[in-house]
């Protein structure tokens, strides 16, 4: 069964937040075309929703928003995944930055003291600091895109670990990286790294796709595509945003499960029947 999931990076203030600067329609107008007081959507915004799953359900269908995923998150009863199960393992590295938190992960083989590394977080020092013990080397690192809290520390990285494969979003702007397009994959020792042209929170964004020759689900590296409960700003360009949010989570399978940039992991499965941006 789906448990509740408490510590999701968006609440549904900030989901509604976006979702009005992206249809760039005022708080007023969104009240008078719902019938759901200004005031009330105002204390939404700023973290007071006392929002009914009605009032939600109104403002879902104003907004092109997912009116049950919406509702879930207005009841703070979004659901999540049970364990994943993974045929390799998966170490979060989840590091503050400023008065949120940012994500790296670190994929091994099972058991194994081997890693490869998505993303950076702002520093190496942040990085450092929730390093998993076991993990004594570096393979790899691939950025999902370059902002400070996710890529901040690239080139002390690189120096530290000794790293000599690491890649960026063609056509980053990003020292110590070479470029990685539209389905580059990059193979080691049976892990397969599969690179998607994800633009829209930023102009050069991946995905990346970690899967094991033996099969078995995979692994989705979101960035800032695709949260739990939500999607990252569209600061580039919401329309791209919403196009390549259905673009991978069309062509993912549902048991792949989705580690993004902030917040907890998640499954496609879960995302592409609850989140709120996909309708
Ligand atoms: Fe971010």
């Amino acid at each position: 069964m789906p448990k509740v999931l408490t510590l999701l990076e968006d609440e549904v203030g900030d989901v509604l937040e976006k979702a009005i600067r992206q249809r760039g329609i005022s708080v007023a107008a969104l009240g008078e075309a719902t019938g759901v007081s200004r005031q009330r959507i105002q204390d939404s915004l700023d973290y007071r929703s006392d929002l009914s799953c009605n009032e939600l359900r109104r403002l879902a269908g104003a907004l092109d928003l997912n009116e049950v995923g919406l509702c879930a998150l207005g009841c703070c009863c979004y659901p999540r995944a049970d364990s994943p199960k993974l045929p390799f393992a998966v170490h979060v590295v989840a590091m503050a930055h400023g008065i949120g938190c940012a994500n790296a992960y670190v994929v091994t083989k099972t058991g194994g003291d081997v890693g490869v590394l998505f993303d950076t977080g702002p520093s190496l020092s942040a990085l450092l600091e929730s390093w998993p013990k076991p993990i004594a080397k570096v393979e790899a690192v691939f950025l999902t895109h370059v902002e400070g809290e996710h890529t901040g520390g690239l080139c002390d990285v690189v120096d530290y670990f000794g790293i000599s494969t690491a890649r960026v979003p063609a056509a980053a702007k990003a020292p110590c990286g070479q470029p990685m397009g539209e389905g580059d994959t990059w193979i080691w020792s049976g892990l397969k790294v599969t690179a998607f042209r994800t633009p829209g929170h930023a102009a050069a964004h991946n995905c990346y796709l970690v899967r094991v020759d033996a099969g078995g689900p995979a692994l989705l590296v979101s960035g800032d595509l695709l949260f739990a409960g939500s999607a990252g700003g569209a600061f580039y360009d919401k329309t791209l945003q919403q196009t390549h949010l259905r673009r991978i989570l069309g062509l993912c399978p549902d048991d792949t499960v989705v580690a993004p940039g902030h917040g907890p992991m998640t499954t496609v499965q879960i995302e592409r029947r609850y989140n709120p941006f996909l309708v």
